[in-house]
């Protein structure tokens, strides 16, 4: 085993001894500390005194959710990998596990051998994470990547924006990396031990909206048995990340204006507001402006928004990052899948530098890990790239005789072909509304 890699260190966590005992007993012998603890109060405390490479949770601890530490982990340790073991294996519990940065979930019962494939696996991706971020994180960049001077700008806007608790609004294309670069400035600012709390307003329902955000006290409404805190009252002395802001209605909107200017909270049912202390950052892929303009968002509650404001350009306008993207990812996976890195031929270089990239650097991520995954050569050529992007290739000259809506068609089924057929995505990366790609789309295509 590598070296760094039997260097590192586990925490155990199950509420159960005689499992805690096996797994440090298998364990052990391969890394230099595997502590065991009961509980999560106890898992927090150690975590806070020492730095851990792993931690390994049961998903039903006594009286609390494995998950709960699987969050606490994510926000405060973010270098830290996640792993699961439990005993009622489900196919939705894994995903939500997963969805909330589990990397590995392991189900009971597993065998030695079991544990410790999956757990040196684990250990492999988490080494070479950090191998990466040290070649390229080196001067401090949060471990976003880019070099062009778009991205130059935006490292010294997140400078600035974590020295203060100035509200910010940052607006990019699907996949440009807006959660990240929230994630830069919570982390780096004076608030990155409180919690970090993201809320996608579209994923809740709008009856709901109110008092998750709010929260709510008993008796507010049926069903409301006893009190409970919102994203805001979790949020105190930290962060809240208000993604797709541009979807929230002119209600809630309404509501958003009244918190930031008097900075409290009203929970649904009270009439006493409680004081609070958050730092609001929101991320759209609209034009806020145009929004504005159409009456379906609040001019005030823009500006307040908008304090801090960072634009994150489309990746095809930032050429010099699509290289070091590429050299970046690829370096990275190939690390991680423990295979040699394969090198990219001139002209499939060229391609990548052309194609558009609808989906941004999520597109370019997701293309060089199929790209490693399928590749069976130590050179990638333009044969080994999705059909849609070798219309690229340059010389193709016809390119240059198309009309515009000739363009628009081929991108549209270009995107359609990213999201797998998915309308409701590929308008959003488009940037126009179903109705509108309906009516763009050839007859043949609209169920
Ligand atoms: N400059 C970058 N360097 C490294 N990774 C990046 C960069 N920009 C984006 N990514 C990666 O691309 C993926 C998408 O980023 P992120 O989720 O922040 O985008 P987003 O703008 O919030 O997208 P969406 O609008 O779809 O929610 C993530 O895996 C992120 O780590
Ligand atoms: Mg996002």
């Amino acid at each position: 085993m590598n070296k760094n890699i039997s260097s590192m260190s586990i925490l155990v966590v199950d509420d159960a001894a005689d499992t805690r005992e096996l797994i440090r007993r298998q364990l052990a012998p391969h890394y230099q500390t595997v502590l065991t603890v009961p509980g999560i109060q106890e898992a927090i405390e150690l975590l806070q005194q020492q730095k851990f490479n792993l931690v390994i949770t049961d998903l039903k601890l006594l009286g609390a959710s494995g998950l709960e530490l699987v969050r606490y982990v994510r926000e405060n340790f973010r270098n830290t990998g996640i792993m699961m073991i439990t005993g009622y294996a489900t196919i939705e519990g894994a995903v939500t596990a997963l969805k909330q940065g589990v990397e590995e979930y392991l189900p009971k019962p597993f065998t030695n051998a079991e544990l410790i494939t999956t757990v040196s696996r684990l250990m492999l991706k988490i080494s070479s994470r950090e191998e990466i971020k040290n070649d390229y994180d080196g001067k401090d960049k949060y471990g976003i990547i880019g070099n062009s001077k778009a991205m130059q700008e935006i490292f010294s806007i997140i400078e600035r924006a974590s020295r203060t608790p100035a509200t910010v609004l940052i607006t990019g294309e699907s996949g440009t990396g807006k959660e990240l670069i929230t994630r830069a400035i919570h982390y780096h600012s004076k608030r990155s031990s409180a919690p970090f709390v993201p809320i996608n307003c579209t994923a809740i329902p709008e009856e709901l909206l109110e008092s998750e955000l709010f929260g709510y006290v008993k008796g507010a409404f049926t069903g409301a048995d006893t009190s409970r805190a919102g994203f805001f009252q979790t949020a105190d002395g930290g962060t809240i990340f208000l993604d797709e802001i541009g979807e929230m209605s002119l209600g809630m909107q309404a509501k958003l204006l009244r918190v930031i200017q008097e900075k409290e909270v009203y929970m649904v049912g009270s009439r006493k507001p409680s004081v609070v202390d958050v730092r609001i950052i929101s991320a759209t892929n609209k034009e806020l402006r145009h929004l504005v303009e159409k009456g379906l968002f609040r001019e005030d509650l823009y500006y307040r928004l908008n304090v801090i404001n960072i634009e994150i350009p489309p990746l095809r306008d930032r050429e010099n990052d699509i290289l070091l993207l590429i050299s970046y990812f690829m370096r990275r996976y190939a690390l991680e899948m423990g295979i040699e890195q394969p090198s990219i031929s001139e002209d499939t270089l060229n391609i990548l530098r052309s194609y558009p990239w609808p989906g941004n650097v999520r597109e370019l991520d997701n293309l060089m890990q199929r790209l490693l995954v399928m590749g069976s050569d130590d050179v990638i050529k333009p044969a080994d790239l999705p059909g849609y992007m070798k219309a690229y290739a340059s010389g193709s000259q016809q390119n240059l005789l198309k009309t515009l809506s000739d363009v628009e068609c081929e991108h549209i089924s270009r995107v359609l072909e990213f999201t797998g057929g998915n309308k409701s995505e590929a308008a959003r990366i488009l940037g126009i509304d179903r109705k509108t790609l309906r009516s763009k789309l050839p007859p043949e295509n609209i169920p």
